[in-house]
């Protein structure tokens, strides 16, 4: 249903990913919006769902968080309600997101939505990340200025501002609309009128965050007990002196866990982790058997992939034929080589058919994988 037009993939990555903001006129021709702001003020009611609304009242912002019990309460004066992970609830929004996979899964955050009455917005700010945001429904006039030494604001503990910017990109955008923004790129964006952004964001994970989950890893599997060790101790004048040898040393005791096929392991599995905010594994009483998958699969059921599922998994390194390993939310899924080619396909696909194959061989190796990825619902049979 969606498709990116007046787009070019490699000028944006070579031009502007990271560097520069971009305008995309009608990046999407006749765009339909994927939910409307009553779907997006249900889902702002769930506790599993990440919403905030931010108003602008009589010269003073207020910030409410979800879930919310009377959402009409807060929708005071010029006002935006923002959700995070819709492409983890609904399909379009899903796949309204995919469009931007020419910038790898393990890169994205979420699309979060936001519905914003006329004048409303959530002020000029900075982000962290990377942002496509789609103009939905309705116009805003977005303004976009260069990084540089903006004194901060907090009109509210939960709202971070920025003082005023010189815009290089002053637009209206109009429905099906584009802005690219880099990561540290002043913005601000009024709505004119009702309108929908769709923001898809993506992630950068820090040094801290990463070091962290990896030290977590470690513990959990008892991993990388070697210890310092000295043959040689030079004299020194001071003995609180740390010599630069040594380190180097530690340095490298460090570096040689890095150095090592369980980083690459952690760092998929890390990667492929989106904190999904709600589980969809099933039941133990519900959990389908392979007899049972495989019986699915010959009466031609299709499986569908579950709304925001992305599968991740590293390059093979060399021509060794060891098993194809990839991750679902962290979960290890592994299948002979001779199949990697058939999985991807079945991965990068919404939904699958062995009709659509025609190969009643594939039962034979993929029925247990199949079985694992619905019993912790990823997949399901329609
Ligand atoms: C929005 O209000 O939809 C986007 C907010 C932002 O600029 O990050
Ligand atoms: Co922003």
């Amino acid at each position: 249903m969606y498709q990116l037009h007046n787009f070019d993939q490699e000028t944006f990555l070579r031009d502007y990913w990271q560097k520069k903001p971009l305008v995309i006129k009608q990046g999407f021709r006749d765009f339909i919006d994927p939910l409307d702001e009553n779907e997006l003020a249900g889902l702002a009611l769930e506790d599993s769902v990440d919403s905030r609304l931010i108003s602008q009242h009589k010269e003073s912002w207020h910030v409410a968080h979800g879930p919310f019990e009377d959402i009409n309460a807060h929708c005071i004066g010029a006002w935006s309600l923002l959700v995070q992970k819709v492409d983890q609830f609904i399909p379009d929004a899903d796949e309204l997101m995919r469009c931007f996979a020419f910038i790898p899964h393990w890169r994205m955050t979420d699309l979060m939505v936001s519905f914003s009455n006329a004048k409303a917005g959530v002020g000029p700010h900075i982000d962290q990340y990377d942002v496509f945001i789609i103009q939905g429904k309705g116009t805003r006039r977005w303004q976009i200025g260069l990084p540089g030494n903006y004194s901060e604001s907090l009109p509210h503990a939960d709202l971070k501002q920025i003082s005023d910017f010189s815009p290089v990109i002053d637009e209206i955008l109009q429905p099906g609309d584009i802005i690219y923004i880099p990561p540290h790129h002043p913005h601000n964006g009024v709505a004119l009128e009702d309108c929908m952004n769709y923001s898809v964001g993506f992630r950068a994970p820090s040094q801290q965050e990463l070091l962290t989950s990896f030290a977590d890893y470690a513990l959990e599997h008892n991993l990388f007990n070697k210890r310092y060790k000295d043959q040689s101790v030079e004299l020194r004048p001071f003995p609180g002196e740390i010599k630069q040898q040594e380190l180097q040393q530690f340095k490298r005791l460090l570096l040689e866990s890095v150095n090592t096929p369980h980083f690459d392991h952690w760092l998929t599995q890390y990667l492929s982790e989106t904190n999904r905010l709600s589980s969809n594994e099933l039941n133990e009483e519900d959990k389908y058997s392979e007899a049972e998958i495989s019986e699915l699969l010959l009466s031609g059921v299709y499986f569908v992939r579950e709304t925001g599922i992305k599968a991740m998994f590293t390059e093979q390194q060399s021509t060794e034929n060891a098993d194809f390993i990839f991750f679902v939310e962290g979960q290890m899924f592994s299948i002979a080589a001779e199949h990697k080619n058939f999985v991807l396909n079945f991965l990068n696909s919404p939904n699958f058919s062995l009709e659509s194959q025609k190969k009643p061989e594939i039962c034979l190796f993929f029925t247990q994988t199949l079985a694992k990825l619905v019993n912790s619902g990823f997949w399901f049979p329609e």
